[in-house]
Formats: structure tokens, C-alpha cells, sequence
């Protein structure tokens, strides 16, 4: 049976028992808690509140929605049955027809003969599930259709309780499931296997509200509708599957061309092999969905429902690709898929010539941007196996996305089929730094930055000569200024200012170590060095500000290091070197550097290691480091070539890139053994102590170390110790055994805690006894209606309810409780058994007392909670509450 016919015969059903037939909303509905229509029900949210009547003559609908769902977009090809676009077709009643009348039309529009309008399925192989508690539809379903108890299952909240996810109408459901048979999985019913068993059919009792919670059953419900309801949905392609006997929803009499296109445009075979399988499957689902959206006014963008439309197109546009296609697609795939619609969706046939150019200008976008990305995608991936490791550093999953437009979704499909992971903390961190970033621009836009070009003349022509290895101080020449991104000839009192100069000992930042701090005096000004970088690796670039004075270009200056920021900053180099090659020692040579920044009297350290090191490892690398400090080792540097360096063993480091010749610091033979460009220590006992601080996690299969170096090792030490010999005081225990007295202390306090929440839970019983007292007789009613005293919260309300419920058990009896918790009135009504039996409703009696304390609230008979805002109403309420008692 065609899909057109399926749903035809659907709406004719319902008609027939008096239903309004109700055309499709949009898929974009002015709701700000979707998205996109995701149920059949949505544009009805307002007659199940009761907000509105609803305009149907019997108070009854029948509609078939277009729905969109992306929640699952990874599941679409590989499952049997998800779709990203599915038309729900349902039935609906306003307080009409309740359990009974929903489960009937379901049951014989399934199971009635084709040739009497119906769908004609085997009554033998469909199960139905109901909430846990709902006897009355499990007894409809076994009395009154015939389904025999063994097909009839209970599931939880999490399955058999409907709502939107979101505050609103909820209610228990019951869903029809259709047995596939044993190639499609394993026996036991939908509560064993949802994938042989497919649900059909979901029919919700929408009779409550529910509140803030999750969307699988972790909400409260916070009262009745004023009517009772029935909400349905039964998925329109999974009909088609199963009387089209078709494997799954791509291969219907909808999707199928769609696949077919796809296979003759790339030349790829359907069912041939899985991967390409999912897809044809994808292709083919998401130009529905794609086209479908762009029928509905959605164009592509970079957020909210756009972002979405762009995200379907682009996994169309690459799925295609890797199927073998080369030129454009989607023109193909949106005509085709227009075709199989149109007989349902008429009005598709004024907007092809819309949807086709929307779709085909953003493929020809993306096009361009797949080409070069994924050019440096396969570079960058290349790359990292090369090096043996398995994780694509978050930086350049950043900058396929920042500068190639290539969304970190893409990379991430990519990376999974390349066998590599993406760090995505380290992506994140650098999405974060990029918005920081953006927005200190912003507001440092009236001191513009100068852009390289401007430094092109002086790279190119007039390199700085570094003298820094040996000198801290020297003579040179002023041969550029550079203020607020124009070049200047001259700068003065107060002014940031860029200083290029012939030759400087200044050390410009790299290789993680921080550009030297000092001065540049000439005549009477002086300038004080802030940072130094390099541009094109040969220019040093001072940044400073002129303290007093002024300087011209030519000026000749005098040029200073401050020898206390370059002593510290070659203390924690050399220990930089020190614990890398502790580290090796400890963890072996799969822990590769990753990164380091040292600066005067701290360093850290990044690498590439799984897992976490022990204290252990970290106490040994400690050691090591130190022991290396202790043999007072000379610091050796040679300049030598890159092959050479190599033959010495020493450790070239991935992700950086060395000229011909290059500069090998040794220390302590073949301890260390590094490429550097930095500046060190001549003897490793000059960097005094180190200290450890500890090792953290920075981004999946990278790690960090930090430690201090020199006088801020001694600093932090002598801080650790006083801190454990204050505590020890406090503590009146000595240090070593302060990690003891401390547990034992915690075990005291926990202990204690529990003591004082039995002493509360006794006194809770104990006034539960005393409470009884106060019970009074209505008729043959025990009533025991009774505010507590102030601050008993809504959950020891519960408590002594159940409690004192339970006590009168046996006999028919209501309890009434409420107490006055800072501005709130919790208030709760319980029924024994017996008194349900009469007939009273806790619901009822809980909305009644609301009346009068300016309050909400709901449940169920034996059980229902409120809450209210006016304690002075209460015993008005109270005596309500017993009056009405007084006529069961
Ligand atoms: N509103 C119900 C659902 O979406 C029928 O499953």
C-alpha cells in the first residue's frame, strides 16, 4: 500500500467516527519551547490546557503532522526506523471519548481487512505496552479487544508516560508494537527488543500537567487538566515498512527513488556493503527532511533552525561524496524527492524552483570549503598518525573551523572514519579563547593592531642580530617605530610604542619561554621592555612604553635586560629540560612534549599521555629532577646541523619547525638532549630547588606538570609547611599525622550527621502517635485533618502522611496535613484504601483545600500533594474539606 493511500485511509477512518480532519501545521510554530513541531499534538497544546475551546463540532480531530526530529541524527541509517522528517497521524479527543474509545479506533483501523478500509495487520503479532499502574487500559486491552495478557507488558515512566519534554499536558500512554519476526532480533516483546518489536502506535491519556524535570520521566506533576484527553500518534513511514515489506523507513515507496537517484548519479551499489548503505540511507532521509524545511520558509544558516537545515545539506552533500560523486548533487536529490511528495503535498509544486536553488546555492558554497578542508583535514590527520598518536589536537580541529568554515561536526565524522579522536575540551578551550579574543579587539579597536605587511621591509631587509646568549646589555640602533599600527618617527611621554632595532640581548618569546622585561635608554628617555616577540622568526619587535623623554627613529640606544626576569626565566628553561627528561625516564618514551611556557620562577609542562600519573610517578620524576639539579651538570649548547643533531640523539620535537642549523642543549651527557632556542643556566645547580605542584588533565591524551623553580620553590615550600604546622596546632596533632586525625574526624562528622537525621525521623514518629489523637468521625470516615508546626517541609509532610495513612489502614480514613514553611503552605491529603473505595478523591479534596489557601496542586485518589501561599485560609479549608467528607 502507498504511503498516499496509508494516509488517506487513515483521516478516512477517523472522519467517519466524526472527526475533524485538521491540515498539517507548519513545521515552524511560534512555540519558544521547540524548534520544530516534533508531535502530532503540538498545535493542539492549547485545547488540552484548556486555554482555548477546541473548534471541532464533536470535540474530536484527526490530523497527519509533518514532524522533524534531529535529536537522533546519528542513529538515521543505521537503525531500521529513524527519520529525521516523519508524518505522525493522529486522533484526538477534547474530553470526548477517553482509553476506551482511543484504544478501540486504533485497534480496528490496524487489524481490519484491507478491503473493508483498513490496514489489515496480523492481530496475532501485535503487543501493546501500559504504564506500570494502569489496570484500566491493561483490562481494556484483555477484556475488551482480546489481546491475551501474555502481550500485554508494563513499562515505567521513562516509556509509558508522555509528555513534550517540557512543562505542559502529560499522561500515561499505551503504544502498539508490531512483532517483525526472528531475523530482526530476539523474543520477550517491545520490553525486551525494540528493534524486532516496532512501535506503531503511541495512544496518550493526557489527563495531567506536569512541571520542570527532564524529558524521561523525572518531572513532578503539578495537577489536572480539566479534562481528560487522548493524544495518538502513529508513525506514518513505519506503517509503510511493514505493508510495503520493505527492511526499514529509507526503502519505501517515498525514499526509495532517493536512493536510486544516489546510486546512478555516484555509480555506488545499494546493499552491497553497510557503510555505504547508512549513506544512501542518510542521503536520502535528509533530503526530505532538507527539502521539507526549505518548503517551510528555513533557509541555511549558522544557528538555531538554519544551523540545522545547513548541518542536513552538508552531511547529504559529503555522504554523496564519499559514494563516489564528484560534481553537484543536490539538484538531482531535491527533484526527486520533491516527485515522490507532491501527491500528499501539493503545494510543493509551486516552491520547486525555491527549494532547488536554496539547496544548490549552499552546496556550491560548501563545496568550496569541503575542498579546501578537507585537503588540510588529510594533511593534519596524516600528520598525527605519523607520530603514532591517535587524537587530533583541539588547534587544528579550531582552525578548520575558524579559518576553512568547516563545522566541527564534519571534522569530527571525519576524524571517527580516519580511526582518530578529536579533543574537543581542547577545541572548546580555543572557541572560548577566539570569543575572549574578539571581544578585547573590539574594544582595543581605536589601538589597532598593524598588520604584518607593515613589518615585511625590516624582515626582509634588516633582521635583528640576537646577542642575548652572551650579553644582557648592548648598543643599537633605533631602525623603526611602530605606534597604533602606523609606522612613526618618533615617540614620547607616555606612549606604547614598538621598537625595532639592528641588534638587541633581548629575548623574544619561543620555545615556551617568555620574552625578557629590562629597558631601552637613550639621552635623557628611558623605556620600559613589556613583552618581546618575533615576527617571521628573524624580527625582534620590543614593546614598551616611554617612561620619560622620548626616542626618534635612528636614535642610538642602550639597551638592558633585566637580569632578575632573565636569572628566573633560565632557571625554570633549564628545569623545563630537567623534568622532561625525568619524565622519559619514569613513564618511557611514549610521553612526547606537547607544549611548555616557562617564565621567571614557574614552568609547566605539557605532554602526551593516556592516563593520569600516580603520586608515585610524580614523586620519582620530582626526585630525578632534582638529583639532576644536585649533580650540578654543565649546561652544554652547540649549533650544529639538523642531521647532525639528530645522529646525537637529540629530541626534535613534533610541530616545530628547525632551520638548517640548529642549536642542541645538552645537559648532563645523554640525560637531555634537546633542540632549543632558549636561554639556560650554565650549571643545573643554578636553578636552585624545584617543586612539583602537581599533574592535571589538559584535553583528551594530554597532560600537564607544573612545578616551581629557584627562590619561588623555596617560597611556596616554606608556605606548604607552615600551612600543615598551623594545622597541626589547630589540630593538636603532630604533621605526619594529620592525614589520620583528619579521616577520623570526617568519619565523627558524617556519623554525627546520620545521628541527627534518626533523632529527626524519631520525632517525626513520635508526633505522628500524638497526631492520631486529634482524629474526629464523619459518619464512618476517621478524618485527621491538622496543621504541624511551622518549617515541617513538604517532604516530612509526606513522611508523616503515609505514615499515619498506613496506621489507619483498614478502615476508611483521610488525613489532611499542612504546616506553614517560610512563605509556603505545603499541604497533602491521603485516603486509605477503604475510603477511595467510598469514593473519596485526594485529587479532588487537595483542590478543594487550594481554594482556600491561594494554592495549586494534584495527584492521584490515594495520594495528592499542593502547595499554597495563604496559611490563614487553611481552617476554613479544613472544615471544607470535612464537610465534604460528610457526604460520602
Ligand atoms: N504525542 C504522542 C507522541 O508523540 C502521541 O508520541
Amino acid at each position: 500500500m502507498q504511503t498516499h493511500e496509508i494516509r488517506e485511509r487513515f483521516t478516512e477512518h477517523f472522519v467517519k467516527a466524526g472527526h475533524a480532519a485538521v491540515p498539517s501545521a507548519s513545521l515552524i510554530l511560534d512555540d519558544p519551547t521547540l524548534l520544530f513541531v516534533n508531535a502530532g499534538m503540538v498545535p493542539f497544546k492549547p485545547y488540552f490546557l484548556g486555554q482555548q475551546n477546541p473548534p471541532y463540532e464533536n470535540g474530536t480531530a484527526t490530523s497527519i503532522q509533518k514532524c522533524v526530529r534531529t535529536l537522533d541524527i546519528d542513529e538515521v541509517g543505521i537503525t531500521t526506523r529513524h527519520n529525521t522528517f516523519f508524518q505522525m497521524a493522529g486522533n484526538f479527543s477534547f474530553g470526548q471519548y477517553f482509553k476506551e474509545g482511543a484504544i478501540t479506533h486504533a485497534w480496528t483501523l490496524l487489524t481490519d481487512p484491507v478491503a473493508e478500509g483498513g490496514f489489515g495487520l496480523d492481530p496475532e503479532r501485535l503487543w501493546v505496552t501500559v504504564y506500570l499502574d494502569d489496570d484500566e487500559a491493561a483490562e481494556i486491552w484483555e477484556k475488551k479487544i482480546g489481546v491475551p495478557a501474555a502481550r500485554i507488558q508494563r513499562l515505567g515512566m521513562e516509556d509509558n508516560y508522555w509528555s513534550m519534554g517540557v512543562p505542559g499536558p502529560c499522561g500515561p500512554c499505551s503504544e502498539i508494537y508490531y512483532d517483525r519476526g526472528p531475523a530482526y532480533g530476539n523474543e520477550g516483546g517491545p520490553a525486551a527488543d525494540d528493534n524486532r518489536y516496532m512501535e506503531i502506535w503511541n495512544l496518550v491519556f493526557m489527563e495531567f500537567e506536569r512541571g520542570e524535570g527532564d524529558g524521561k520521566g523525572n518531572f513532578p506533576i503539578v495537577g489536572e487538566l480539566p479534562k481528560k484527553n487522548i493524544d495518538t500518534g502513529m508513525g506514518v513511514e513505519r506503517i509503510a515498512c511493514l505493508l510495503q515489506d520493505v527492511d526499514n523507513v529509507y526503502e519505501t515507496d517515498l525514499l526509495r527513488p532517493v536512493i536510486d537517484a544516489a546510486a546512478q548519479l555516484t555509480g555506488a551499489t545499494y546493499g552491497e556493503k553497510q557503510e555505504d548503505d547508512v549513506r544512501f540511507r542518510v542521503i536520502a532521509d535528509h533530503s526530505r527532511t532538507g527539502m521539507m524545511l526549505i518548503l517551510d520558509g528555513v533557509t541555511p544558516a549558522n544557528e538555531g533552525r538554519g544551523y540545522i537545515l545547513r548541518r542536513l545539506l552538508r552531511r547529504i552533500i559529503r555522504s554523496a561524496r564519499l559514494l563516489g560523486a564528484r560534481g553537484e548533487t543536490l539538484e538531482t536529490f531535491m527533484t526527486t524527492i520533491m516527485d515522490t511528495m507532491t501527491p500528499s503535498y501539493p503545494e510543493i509544486l509551486d516552491n520547486r524552483e525555491r527549494i532547488t536553488r536554496v539547496a544548490v546555492a549552499e552546496e556550491r558554497a560548501f563545496l568550496k570549503t569541503l575542498e579546501s578542508g578537507t585537503h588540510l583535514f588529510e594533511e593534519a590527520a596524516a600528520q598525527v598518525k605519523s607520530t603514532g598518536r591517535d587524537t587530533l589536537a583541539g588547534q587544528q580541529a579550531f582552525t578548520l573551523h575558524d579559518t576553512y568554515g568547516f563545522p566541527i561536526d564534519l571534522t569530527l565524522e571525519m576524524a571517527a572514519e580516519a580511526g582518530l579522536e578529536v579533543d574537543m575540551t581542547g577545541f572548546e578551550t580555543a572557541m572560548a579563547e577566539q570569543k575572549a579574543r574578539a571581544k578585547a579587539d573590539n574594544k582595543a579597536k581605536k589601538h589597532a593592531h598593524a598588520d604584518e605587511s607593515l613589518y615585511r621591509e625590516w624582515v626582509d631587509n634588516h633582521p635583528t642580530e640576537f646577542t642575548g646568549f652572551s650579553e644582557l646589555t648592548g648598543d643599537a640602533t633605533v631602525l623603526g617605530l611602530v605606534a597604533g599600527g602606523q609606522a612613526v618617527t618618533q615617540a614620547t611621554e607616555g606612549q606604547d610604542v614598538e621598537v625595532i632595532l639592528d641588534t638587541t640581548p633581548m629575548y623574544a618569546e619561543s620555545g615556551g619561554q617568555l620574552g625578557d622585561r629590562g629597558r631601552i635608554l637613550t639621552g635623557d628617555a628611558v623605556l620600559d621592555v613589556n613583552d618581546v616577540q618575533k615576527i617571521g622568526k628573524k624580527l625582534w619587535i620590543h614593546k614598551a612604553t616611554v617612561r620619560s623623554g622620548g626616542i626618534d627613529l635612528g636614535s642610538k640606544v642602550r639597551v638592558e635586560v633585566d637580569g632578575d626576569w632573565r636569572h628566573g626565566a633560565r632557571q625554570a628553561h633549564t628545569a623545563t629540560h630537567l623534568i622532561h627528561a625525568a619524565l622519559r625516564q619514569v613513564l618511557g618514551p611514549t610521553a612526547v612534549q606537547a607544549g611548555s611556557l616557562n617564565r621567571p620562577g614557574y614552568l609547566r609542562f605539557d605532554f602526551n599521555y593516556t592516563d593520569s600519573l600516580s603520586p608515585g610517578q610524580l614523586d620519582e620524576i620530582g626526585l630525578i629532577t632534582n638529583q639532576a639539579v644536585d649533580a650540578d651538570w654543565q649546561v652544554n649548547t652547540v649549533e650544529t646541523s639538523l642531521d647532525e643533531a639528530k645522529k646525537m640523539g637529540a629530541m626534535a620535537l613534533f610541530g616545530e619547525n628547525y632551520g638548517e642549523n640548529v642549536r642542541v642543549v645538552e645537559i648532563g651527557g645523554p640525560f637531555s638532549l634537546e633542540l632549543c632556542g632558549g636561554t639556560h643556566v650554565e650549571h643545573s645547580s643554578q636553578i636552585g630547588p624545584v617543586a612539583l605542584l602537581g599533574e592535571s588533565s589538559v584535553g583528551s591524551g594530554a597532560r600537564r606538570i607544573e612545578a616551581y623553580s629557584g627562590m619561588d620553590s623555596f617560597r611556596y615550600l616554606s608556605k606548604e609547611a607552615a600551612l600543615a604546622g598551623g594545622l597541626a596546632t589547630a589540630l593538636k596533632a603532630p604533621t605526619d599525622e594529620l592525614p589520620e586525625r583528619i579521616s577520623q574526624l570526617t568519619e565523627k562528622l558524617k556519623a554525627a550527621e546520620k545521628e541527627i537525621e534518626n533523632l529527626h525521623r524519631q520525632q517525626l514518629a513520635a508526633r505522628t502517635g500524638e497526631l492520631l489523637e486529634r482524629a474526629t468521625r464523619i459518619g464512618d470516615i476517621t478524618v485527621l485533618a491538622t496543621r504541624l508546626s511551622d518549617g515541617v517541609s513538604a517532604g516530612d509532610l509526606r513522611t508523616v502522611a503515609t505514615d499515619l495513612r498506613g496506621r489507619l489502614a483498614g478502615t476508611p480514613a483521610v488525613v489532611a496535613l499542612a504546616a506553614a514553611d517560610g512563605t509556603k503552605v505545603p499541604f497533602i491529603v491521603g485516603a486509605t484504601k477503604e475510603a477511595v473505595e467510598k469514593g473519596v478523591r485526594s485529587g479532588d479534596l487537595v483542590k478543594l483545600l487550594a481554594g482556600y489557601i491561594d494554592g495549586r496542586g494534584g495527584g492521584k485518589p490515594d495520594m495528592a500533594q499542593g502547595s499554597g501561599a495563604d496559611v490563614d485560609g487553611l481552617e476554613a479549608g479544613f472544615a471544607a474539606l470535612r464537610d465534604e467528607i460528610g457526604k460520602f
